[in-house]
């Protein structure tokens, strides 16, 4: 029997002038993308569902819990234990190695030096699994941007996330790398992580299960390509055009 958990429940979110009662649930194991034209609210919706920033009202229900009210630590430490995060705006360090940058979530909620060797034989084996090993000891100005965004995905999934978050993983890359990235997140995804992510790839959107589209800071539809096998990508990206551009995309 398939027992459907919600890992996130969304109800009637409002922020400010910019989300309008924004109503949807993801469940457990679900990859779900966001679109929607420049402007309509996606990386705000991010952050209020991540607790990056405090909705104005609704309900925001991350792994059984409301997020909506607990303080910044609370919330700084939901983010740490059960969240990961490939915005753009959250850049590596410049100042530390590729390997360095990947473990420092980890570093940061245990602590000790045992935990610290741990953490690098985890971050080695998510670097190998992504394909970017050997480029530990480099800094994040001598790797493509690819393979930099593999190295943001690593990090991402160093505290073993509940749910991922990711903005415009793919909007900065050439097609090969994009591809690259989209199979990191379908990886990942394929072991168990729920992800939400922003895109404004029409492929990118047409591999995930479902598909969110907001217009002016509201959810106008929905598109459920969950019954889609796999293997049917020419299918799937074909149904995903045609309902996008129904939807005025
Ligand atoms: N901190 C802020 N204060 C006030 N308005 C904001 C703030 N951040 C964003 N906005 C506005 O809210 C709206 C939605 O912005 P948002 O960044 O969520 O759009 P988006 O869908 O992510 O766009 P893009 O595809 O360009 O990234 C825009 O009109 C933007 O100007
Ligand atoms: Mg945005």
């Amino acid at each position: 029997m398939n027992f459907m958990k919600r890992m996130l429940i969304v109800k009637n979110l409002c922020k400010e002038e910019i989300l309008k009662n924004i109503d949807f649930e993801i469940n457990e194991g679900e990859m779900v993308a966001i679109m929607g034209p420049s402007g309509s609210g996606k990386s705000t919706l991010l952050y209020q569902i991540s607790g990056m920033d405090q909705a104005s009202s609704g309900e925001i229900w991350l792994d059984g819990r409301n997020i909506c009210g607990l303080s910044e630590k609370e919330l700084a430490k939901i983010r740490l234990e059960s969240c990961g995060f490939v915005f753009q705006q959250m850049n590596m360090l410049e100042n530390l190695s590729i390997l360095q940058n990947i473990v420092l979530p980890a570093d940061h909620l245990e602590k000790g030096k045992k935990k610290r060797q741990e953490h690098r034989k985890r971050a080695l084996e998510l670097m190998k699994r992504f394909s970017i090993d050997g480029l530990e000891e480099r800094s994040i100005t001598q790797v493509s941007g690819g393979q930099l965004q593999r190295a943001c995905i690593c990090r991402s999934l160093m505290n073993a996330p509940k749910i991922l978050f990711a903005d415009e993983q793919t909007g900065a890359l050439h097609q090969n790398a994009s591809k690259e990235v989209m199979d990191a997140f379908l990886r990942a995804n394929e072991s168990g992580t729920t992800i939400l992510l922003v895109t404004h790839d029409n492929k990118v959107a047409s591999q995930c299960d479902r598909i969110l589209y907001l217009l002016d800071g509201e959810l106008k539809g929905t598109l459920d390509l969950g019954s889609f096998a796999r293997t049917d990508d020419k299918a799937r990206e074909q149904y995903t055009n045609q309902w996008l551009e129904k939807m005025g995309w």
